[in-house]
């Protein structure tokens, strides 16, 4: 795992979106993208915007797959990610809707629904780069402590501090989904490369149990150590916590 240390969100951005552009030249247009919800990677979204049209890069062929869904909540809902992810990534990078899924948490049968998930990943070729933040408690996707290393996509209750992290998003924490769909740890694994932002205090101890460890359940990021290729952009306050940052900081920043 390789840590780079910024100043800003905005550098966070840029320099996560560049890991992010040298997967999709590298790649090619029929290049497989993982996306995700929450605040940390909307950074890196407008700088791949810029890059993109800058390099004038194709993504016309260009597949993604986002991480998670709630169960049982309107798609359509402003919160929802399949409008999130609409609104910060298919549109901004204009790609091509029906090459953008999210798993289905309205399917009256989740665990097939997630099967057909994986099956669809399978069938794109796999995850070229995957674009991630972090819970608070250190979650990845919505992969709670206690989720096993080898889940798959699958129905998965929400923690109590992942509703309260969420509630600024709904008018009451009651509003709050108590389930979501989500890729498992398995899934996110087999992703090509990985690319995690994560800025600001409050996820000083997620960032300090991913990369120094132990790796455990109770910290799922934290299998990202496992992970062949994978990148953490953070900032000062996110790194505060880490002991042995002279061994993983890259030599770049
Ligand atoms: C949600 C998403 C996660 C995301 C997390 C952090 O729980 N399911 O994928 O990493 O929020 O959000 P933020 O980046 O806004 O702190």
């Amino acid at each position: 795992m390789q840590v780079i240390i910024v100043d800003t969100p905005e550098e966070a951005g840029r320099v996560a979106a560049e890991e992010v552009a040298k997967v999709i030249r590298r790649v090619g247009p029929g290049v497989v993208l993982g996306v995700a919800t929450g605040s940390s990677p909307l950074t890196t979204y407008e700088a791949l915007v810029d890059i993109v049209r800058s390099e004038q890069l194709d993504l016309s062929q260009a597949s993604a797959f986002a991480l998670d869904e709630y169960v049982n909540f309107p798609v359509d809902h402003e919160q929802s990610y399949t409008e999130t992810i609409r609104r910060t990534v298919t549109e901004p990078l204009a790609l091509d809707p029906a090459r953008v899924h999210l798993p289905d948490g309205l399917a009256d049968d989740l665990a097939a629904a997630g099967a057909a998930y994986e099956q669809a990943i399978r069938e794109a070729g796999g995850i070229d780069v995957q674009i991630m933040g972090t819970g608070s408690n250190g979650h990845i996707g919505f992969n709670e402590p206690g989720s096993s290393f080898a889940s798959r996509t699958r129905p998965v209750k929400l923690a109590a501090q992942t509703r309260e992290d969420n509630a600024r998003f709904f008018d009451s924490i009651d509003e709050v989904p108590e389930q979501a769909m989500s890729q498992g740890l398995g899934t996110i694994l087999d992703t090509r490369t990985v690319v995690l932002i994560a800025t600001g205090e409050g996820k000083a101890d997620a960032v300090a149990g991913i990369v120094e460890g132990p790796v455990t359940a109770m910290v799922p990021g934290s299998i990202l150590q496992f992970h062949p290729d994978a990148t953490l952009v953070i900032d000062a306050e996110a790194a505060s916590k880490l002991q042995h940052l002279e061994l993983t900081r890259d030599l770049r920043k």
